[in-house]
């Protein structure tokens, strides 16, 4: 088997052009919270996705360098809340501040949990694995319950925010 000892691995992709080609691929937008030591704290996270239906598992991944690292990796309970169009101001509050609950729309549930007025589903999550994920943890979390709504998504696509346009069967 000479040849396949000779054979050299092909090169990465730059971290900058993975990122490129990442954009071409349209997602939802969350805002993953749990509660730390000074309160709760809130991530915008396009990572999300599903994993298993039974049992019931989703993922999101984290940058390892995150100052909210340390909360999220410590918490048993998690949400995960999907925004609809009109939360743009959401999404972009809690990219630059983790503490960004003190607005109109958010109350905090019977279980003690924040909750924002309007989106489009809602995931109650426990911790299940955290996984190496190179410059991200990768975290799996067991679904508790979930509550959905009807509302439009807000889109993030080629680095843009939008909204959703259905193609209906002629
Ligand atoms: C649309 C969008 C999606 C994002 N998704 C993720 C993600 O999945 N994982 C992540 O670690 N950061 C993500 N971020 C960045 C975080 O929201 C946040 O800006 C970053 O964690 C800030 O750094 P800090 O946690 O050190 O304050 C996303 C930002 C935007 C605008």
């Amino acid at each position: 088997m000479a040849g396949l000892a000779e054979r050299t691995e092909p090169p990465l992709v730059e971290p900058a052009i993975l990122r490129k080609a990442m954009s071409k691929f349209a997602t939802g937008v969350t805002v993953v919270t749990a509660k730390g030591p000074r309160g709760w704290v809130g991530m915008t996270v396009n990572s999300f996705s599903s994993v298993s239906l039974s049992p019931p598992l989703v993922l999101w991944s984290i940058g390892r360098q995150s100052t909210r690292l340390p909360v999220f990796k410590a918490a048993e309970i998690s949400a995960v809340h999907v925004l609809n169009h009109r939360q743009h101001d959401v999404c972009m509050d809690f990219t630059r501040n983790a503490h960004a609950f003190d607005r109109e729309g958010v109350r905090i549930n019977s279980s003690g949990m924040p909750e924002f007025d309007g989106t489009l589903a809602r995931f109650e999550c426990r911790r299940h694995a955290v996984h190496d994920g190179g410059d991200h943890l990768i975290f799996v979390a067991a679904v508790t319950s979930v509550t959905m709504s009807d509302t439009q998504p807000l889109i993030f696509f080629n680095g843009a925010f939008g909204s959703f346009e259905a193609k209906h069967p002629d």
